[in-house]
Order: structure tokens, then sequence, then C-alpha cells
């Protein structure tokens, strides 16, 4: 990130703020097909990406592109339907942008969703996993968010990663699926990012799950190593939608339609969900928020 980049930033939040009376305090990242999460929002002010000024515009299918301020009961949300993905040709700075524009607008806490092949032999296709920890595999090949120029207006310049996913806000996931009676779906592990857009090789799952990542998936990543820089707390959620082919003989084929089915399967279930889980960070979180 160049020195200036940062005041863009700035620009685009000041524009936000002066058209919204919306204040949030929780912000939520929509994965593939999973831009239904925004309606769970009342009241809502939506800009589309290419109305903001300094703010990428999304491409992937299934990514609606719009930010979408509203309030969850009383409780002000920002939602973005549709994220930026490396894959699309964006710098990891672009695709990142977006989280320190929630922080200057005042946001402390940022729920990430995604949709990912599960690697963990146990899991299943509808499956949701807590992500208790992260491979950043970009960061690996030098592709890492933070490298550049660091302002400290957003943080530290080598921030810790070995909390990135706060783990009282995974205690209340658990309490919130369990109160929904979704436990018996619910796993915890760990995510590993590629950069896309090719699904994995055989061989390549095998060393992923060599390497300990229960899922595997082409964003979340990088917003969450910004998000933490910045001081926010972190939760992360998976959709698994498919599993990845271990076998060489296996017929089945990854595919973004069965990503796609999937979500829509689910997306009830993981709206009130969501719905949820904020009352409940609002109900135990509000006062330090
Ligand atoms: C797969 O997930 C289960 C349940 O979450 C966990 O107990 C197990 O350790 C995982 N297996 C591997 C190989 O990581």
């Amino acid at each position: 990130m160049f020195p200036g980049d940062n005041d863009y930033i700035k620009l685009t939040a000041d524009w936000l703020l002066e058209r919204t009376k919306i204040r949030p305090k929780v912000a939520i990242i929509c994965g593939s097909g999973l831009g239904g999460l925004a309606e769970v929002l009342d009241d809502k002010t939506d800009f589309p990406y290419s109305d903001i000024p300094h703010f990428p515009t999304s491409t992937a299918p299934g990514h609606a592109g719009q930010l979408v301020f509203g309030r969850l009961e009383d409780h002000e949300c920002v939602c973005m339907k549709g994220r930026f993905h490396f894959y699309e040709g964006y710098s990891m700075h672009k695709v990142t942008y977006p989280v320190r524009v929630f922080f200057l607008l005042g946001v402390k806490t940022l729920i990430v969703t995604n949709a990912a092949g599960a690697l963990n032999g146990s899991y299943k296709v509808g499956d949701f996993m807590l992500i208790k920890d992260h491979i950043n595999m970009p960061g690996f090949a030098g592709q890492n968010p933070l490298c550049g120029h660091n302002d400290e207006r957003f943080g530290v310049r080598f921030p810790c990663m070995s909390d990135a996913y706060d783990p009282d806000l995974r205690a209340l996931a658990k309490q919130t699926a369990k109160e929904q009676g979704l436990d018996r779906f619910l796993k915890q592990g760990v995510y590993c990012m590629l950069s896309g857009p090719t699904f994995e090789t055989i061989a390549e799952c095998k060393v992923l799950q060599t390497l300990g990542a229960d899922a595997v998936g082409m964003s979340t990543v990088p917003e969450v190593v910004v998000a933490r820089h910045c001081g926010l707390r972190v939760f992360a959620m998976s959709l698994i939608t498919n599993i990845v082919v271990r076998d060489y003989d296996s017929n089945e084929k990854a595919n973004h339609e069965e990503v796609l089915e999937t979500t829509a399967l689910r997306t009830e279930d993981l709206q009130t969900f969501i719905r949820n889980f904020i009352t409940k960070i609002y109900d135990n979180y509000w006062v330090s928020l």
C-alpha cells in the first residue's frame, strides 16, 4: 500500500457517513451465494459498489456488489453483499480495502462467511465450520495484504495472528447454533486459503491435509489479516459446499454450480443463525464495544 492510499479510505468512509445515519459496530462479509444474509437487515440503505468513491467493484458470479447498511433489531450493522477476490485480478490491498473502511466507520467486530471445500473426512456438505485458525497460503508466496508501507493509524508493523479468531465469539456461535438445533452440522477447524481460480488437484489436497487444514477456499484470510491489524474482533465461518476429490478413480468434479446449490439450500439456516448470533454479540459485548 503506497502512502496516500489510506487517504482514499478516509474519503470513502466520510462519503458513506454523510449518506447514512447508521453507525455500525458489526460488519458482515458475505461469501459466495450468501449475499442473502444482507436480507436479515431492516431499514436498509444500499450502496452499489460502483457508486462508492474509490471502492473496488465485484465481478464473480454469485456476488452482487452492494454495501448494505441497516438494523438488526436495534443493532446497527453493515453488510458487504459480494466481496473481492484475489483471483479476480485485484491486489491484496484492493481485496481488503473495505475492511479498513469499516474500521474508519467505527466497526468493532467483523463477521466473515465463505463457501469452502472440506478436506477433513468427517465433514459433510451443508456443515458449518467455525474457523479457529487459518493457513495463509498466498502469504507463503509473498501475497500478504500488509506488505508495503505500514500506516500506524491502522496498526503495528508486525501484527500477531495467533489469536486471529476470537474464542469468545466462537463460544457464542456454538451456543447460538445449539439453541437453533444446528449443533450436529457444526464443526470447528482450520481454513486454508489458496488464490484460485482453479480448484485443487488431488495431490494439492493431500498436501493441505498433511498441513492440518480442514477446509479450503479462495477468500477470507486477507480480510481477516487486515481486520486483526486494525484491532477488529473477528468471527469467521465456512459453509461446506463440497467435499474435495481425494481419489484418482473418483468421477466427482469440483464446480461452482455445486457451491451455489448448497448455499441456496442452507441460506435460511445461515440467515437465522447470523441474526441470532449478532443479537447475542450485542447482548454480550455491547458494554465493551
Ligand atoms: C476432522 O474434524 C474432526 C471434528 O471436528 C476432528 O476431531 C479431527 O481432528 C479432524 N481430522 C483431522 C485429520 O484433522
